[in-house]
């Protein structure tokens, strides 16, 4: 039986595509209705909508190139960062922004571990507050003002995957935005990361 298979490189693709499968589906599937990993930790809301633009920001400019946003359940790990990662405070992150890249730290729990003054002087030159930090500068986040006009379009797609936006919130997205900077959204966004859960170092 094993020669005829080895020898039917067709037959064997087949087999090979369905032990895999079997074995993925087996794991993944019954996570899908564990409460564990679909259900909100205690306390989590959805991002604020300045927040919420600090989040499209941080994308946009690929700081997941060089950041993680992962604590995993390692000594090492906790140990630096703090508490690992749970599934329950990441229920409401559209796309997910765990990153693999690890340039600089994970920054899974970096809310109010710096002040916003030190975020401020951090994004504006890294080096000013850690020399020798290979970490680019982004001015322009300074003088950028956030794009409110898409954000009700964008909370509403949320609301359609499961956030829990009212329509009011909806309506309401871009109120008392005005003047607010790229800045200003992404430290909301990064003050944010992780503080349900306080351990850390
Ligand atoms: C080229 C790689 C690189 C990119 C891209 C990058 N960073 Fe960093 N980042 C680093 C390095 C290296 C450090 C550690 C030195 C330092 O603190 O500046 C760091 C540190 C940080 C810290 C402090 C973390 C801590 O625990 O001390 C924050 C916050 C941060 N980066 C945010 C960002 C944000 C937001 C972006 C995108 C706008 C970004 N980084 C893009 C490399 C990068």
């Amino acid at each position: 039986m094993n020669e005829f298979i080895e020898r039917n490189i067709g037959l064997m693709i087949l087999l090979t595509v369905l032990a895999v499968s079997f074995g993925g589906i087996v794991e993944i599937v019954p996570l899908m209705s564990q409460k564990v990993v679909t259900e909100p930790i205690e306390g989590l809301e959805p991002l604020t909508p300045l927040q919420l633009e600090g989040r499209d920001i941080y994308i946009r400019e690929g700081c997941t190139v060089c950041h993680s946003q992962m604590i995993r359940p390692l000594r090492a790990e906790v140990e630096r960062y703090g508490h690992y990662s749970v599934a329950g405070e990441l229920v409401y992150d559209h796309p997910f922004v765990f990153g693999s890249k690890r340039t600089g730290p994970d920054l899974a729990r970096v809310g109010g571990l710096y002040s916003d003054d030190w975020h401020r002087a951090h994004l504006l030159d890294p080096r000013s507050v850690v020399p020798g930090s290979i970490m680019p500068s982004y001015p322009w986040l300074f003088d950028t003002p956030v794009n409110v006009e898409d954000l009700p379009k964008k909370l509403a797609t949320l609301q359609k995957l499961g956030v829990p936006y009212t329509d009011d919130d909806i309506a309401n997205a871009a109120q008392g935005l005005e003047g607010a900077t790229e800045a200003d959204a992404m430290i909301a966004y990064l003050q944010q990361l992780g503080i349900l859960i306080k351990e850390r170092r």
